[in-house]
């Protein structure tokens, strides 16, 4: 299994994504609420990973004999916005304590083969040799391994090649331009990192074959949270004539949520707008920081998942 989240020695080994690529540091959660900690600080991000990192919390958790609805409570209230989160605590509940390593082990394996199932799914739809445009990063960081929307980029470079992936660096927190423009340099997937601003001046050139992007929760009928950004780009993408898809291991759905506007939206610290690595260039303004926006399903060109492609139930 790759190497960012590993569970050994009963503890669980997260490579520190706050400060990638620059640093190679792992941080050790032992307990649930450590691991808490290490979700809700960005330690470890992306939905399926959050999920992974959550389960493994729960068998810890069990392991220590500590107490299981506090270590539940803690790890849903880490983020509000992957449903995944939610889903993998659920199936760790369903099952025995004493099977809980093996369950949080499984959600993992499993994760990695449901992002190669779902990548074979998207390549097969993009053209030969497309390039692309994708959004953060959902990429083997923010999952088992392997990713969504990069699973299906890595897919398509297996099946039919891959032109060009453009990034978009994703402000305020640079999940494009520090994780995914990293994650395809070290593929040696051809890869050109462009500020958010410049997404509709390339997508304007006509350069761009698809959007492919990841997913935090989709809504019942098709509306989809994603970091903030996709919602932009889905409406440009549709001017421009664009396929916009969405890469969504099932994990992602949320049946309990009839449309977007049930889907909870995190709010980040405005610190991290006013500056940046200790320099702040906005001491004494209002500032919002939401760290996902909802696009709504009709901009939506087609959602991938591992059992093919999906369609929403209308509202
Ligand atoms: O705030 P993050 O970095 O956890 O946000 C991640 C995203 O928005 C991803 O696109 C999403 O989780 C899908 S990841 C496979």
């Amino acid at each position: 299994m790759e190497r960012h989240i590993q569970f050994t020695d009963g503890a669980l080994a997260l490579l520190d994504q706050r400060v990638l690529p620059r640093e190679d540091t792992t941080i050790l959660c032992r307990d649930a609420s450590e691991t808490a900690n290490a979700i809700r600080d960005m330690v470890v991000r992306g939905a399926p990973a959050i999920g992974i990192a959550a389960a493994y919390g729960m068998a810890l958790e069990a392991k220590l004999g500590g107490n299981l609805d506090a270590a539940r409570d803690v790890l849903l209230a880490s983020r509000p916005t992957a449903v995944n989160l939610r889903w993998a605590v659920e199936r760790m509940l369903a099952v025995p304590t004493d099977r809980w390593i093996d369950e949080a082990i499984a959600i993992h394996r499993e994760d990695i083969a449901i992002n190669h199932a779902m990548g074979d799914v998207g390549a097969a739809t993009l053209p030969a040799n497309a390039t692309i445009m994708t959004h953060c990063n959902a990429g083997a960081l923010a999952t088992g391994g392997w990713g969504t929307a990069l699973g299906v980029i890595r897919s398509a470079v297996q099946m039919k090649g891959i032109k060009r992936v453009y990034s978009c660096e994703t402000r305020p927190y640079l999940q494009g331009a520090r994780l995914t423009a990293w994650e395809l340099d070290q593929d040696d997937i051809p890869v050109t990192l462009i500020t958010d601003n410049a997404a509709a001046a390339v997508l304007s050139t006509g350069r761009i074959d698809a959007v492919v992007v990841g997913t935090d929760r989709v809504a019942a009928n098709g509306d989809t949270a994603n970091k903030i950004g996709t919602l932009g780009l889905a409406i440009l993408a549709r001017h421009y004539k664009v396929p916009f898809y969405v890469a969504m291991p099932l994990s992602t759905l949320d049946p309990r949520c009839p449309n977007g506007s049930g889907i909870p939206i995190e709010q980040r610290s405005t610190d991290e707008v006013r500056g940046h690595a200790g320099i702040v260039w906005a001491a004494d303004v209002a500032i919002e920081n939401p760290a996902f926006d909802v696009t709504p399903a009709e901009l939506v060109t087609a959602w991938f998942t591992e059992e093919g492609v999906w369609s929403p139930r209308g509202s």
